[in-house]
């Protein structure tokens, strides 16, 4: 074991799998795996399951081989497979969090009145993307499913528990990841047997839930001493610990949460979830709310065109383009926190015949910052905040983003000097599941908004809703 604390942080994410190496000096990128995008169907998002297993086993053995001493994994949230427990073999693709296939379920459990258990058990409302209208569907679909779950042989779960079965032996999930797939009861930290009859989930083919750190096994002859959720790795990195120290991290999409003293009641804004579960002591909570496409948005913007390089999207010269009417809504995966509108689509508004491709992709920063304050305003009315906004991620390295962020929250940002703050936060995570810690403190930037609060929010509200009302095709 090295004299200096040297953890791994795997940050297994939505577009790729990278291998971090942190130290109380800093971190560092060891490596970085980017996997395939699979869209067999309008709306549906899969990624194949031996591609991530041997991504994120190559990043073990990187992290060895740079004498890490122990591991942390950091997941996507509520991406979900299923799987044989006697082979270790994935039935099927994994469901991404962004798969929309089940929304008719969701749906119809809505009318049918169940989302009042949702609510009160799990803390989530009934949408496509938690997971349990994945996992239901993975039994009713996948060939072979049922037959293995009738001999017991069935496994159902999160990524995480996927790669901790293969690369362990050991099958397990942890209480932040449960919290993502509604059949977690988020008071008890346990799977919940209504719920699990609600979406038709069998109980018996849930990993259990164990703490966020601690001994989790051996994998690739290294160490596993914590397994959690990306954005909750990211909000214990950025030493978000206390009630109303709100984060977002800018990836594929933006998410934000924000510690609470206790475990928040449900409604229709921001969701309760679990922050961590740390081994021996009492779990955190906090509420969380995310815009679905972010840096997804603005690399659908650069693939039509609209600029070619990130520089030219670094800084812009006068008014917004919300000034002259221009508007751009993020809804290119449907509206999440706090519209909850599945169906919702993307679009532009405002346009003329004098809009050109700059004005269109200053739309697209600026609908991802409306759309981040819409979160963080739902966030505040239940939890206020301590005042700044901690921000990590790609966007957050865009200095025109930034203001424009800073300026529409009328409340100053603190940018992370860190820009691996996911995986810090798994390291610092990882080093308490091992007995040992991590002096690391990544300091920020803090971005003051202009003096005279932005009045622009009322008018994309105004798109947003037009957008909402708009929808996607009926069935
Ligand atoms: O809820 C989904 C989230 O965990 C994915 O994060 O960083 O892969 O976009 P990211």
């Amino acid at each position: 074991m090295s004299a200096r604390p040297r953890f791994l942080a795997i940050d297994q994410g939505t577009t790729s799998t990278r291998a971090i190496l942190v130290e109380d000096s800093g971190a560092r990128l060891l490596g970085s795996f980017v996997h395939r995008q699979h869209h067999p169907a309008p709306g549906h998002v899969e990624h194949d399951p031996e591609e991530l297993l041997a991504h994120v086993a190559a990043c073990l053995d990187l992290g060895r081989a740079a004498g890490a001493q122990a591991a942390g994994l950091a997941n996507q949230g509520e991406s979900c497979l299923a799987w044989d427990a006697t082979t270790g073999r994935a039935l099927g693709p994994v469901i991404v969090w962004q798969d929309d296939r089940t929304a008719a379920t969701c749906a119809r459990l809505a009318a049918d009145g169940a989302e009042a258990l949702t609510l009160a058990r799990a803390g989530l409302p009934l949408d496509a993307y938690f997971s349990a209208s994945k996992l239901a569907w993975c039994l009713a679909h996948l060939p072979g499913a049922r037959a293995l779950a009738a001999a017991g042989r069935l496994r159902l779960g999160t990524t995480d528990a996927f790669f901790r079965h293969r690369l362990t032996g050991r099958c397990a999930t942890d209480p932040t990841t449960a919290s993502r797939t509604s059949l977690m009861d988020l008071d008890r930290l346990d799977w919940d047997a209504d719920l699990c009859a609600l979406f038709g989930v069998p109980r018996a083919c849930l990993p259990p839930i164990a703490p966020t750190t601690g001994d989790l096994g051996t994998a690739r002859g290294l160490a596993l001493t914590a397994s959690v959720v990306d954005q909750q790795a990211a909000l214990y990195g950025h030493g978000a610990r206390a009630p109303g120290q709100a984060k977002v991290t800018f990836g594929t999409g933006a998410f934000a949460l924000c510690p609470t003293a206790a475990r928040a009641a449900a409604g229709q804004g921001p969701l309760p979830t679990v922050a961590w579960a740390l081994a021996g002591a009492a779990p955190g909570y906090a509420l969380e709310g995310g815009v679905y496409a972010a840096g997804a948005a603005v690399n659908w913007a650069r693939g039509l065109g609209l600029f070619s390089d990130w520089d030219q999207i670094a800084a812009f010269d006068g008014p917004p383009a919300i000034a002259r009417g221009v508007v751009f809504v993020p809804a290119l995966a449907g509206l999440a926190c706090p519209h909850w509108r599945r169906d919702a689509r993307g679009g532009f508004l405002g346009l003329d015949l004098g809009c050109g491709p700059r004005d269109m992709a200053r739309a697209v920063l600026e609908g991802i910052a409306f759309r981040t304050a819409e979160v963080i305003e739902s966030i505040a009315a239940l939890q206020p905040l301590d005042g700044a906004v901690r921000i990590d991620g790609g966007l957050s390295g865009n200095p025109a983003f930034v203001r424009f962020l800073a300026d529409t929250l009328a409340r100053p940002v603190i940018v992370s000097h860190e820009a691996e703050l996911t995986a810090v936060g798994c390291a610092a995570l990882a080093a308490h599941g091992a007995g040992a810690a991590l002096a690391l403190a990544p300091g920020g930037q803090m971005v003051a908004p202009a003096p005279q609060p932005a009045h622009w929010r009322a008018r994309f509200a105004d798109a947003r809703a037009s957008i909402a009302a708009y929808g996607a095709p009926a069935d």
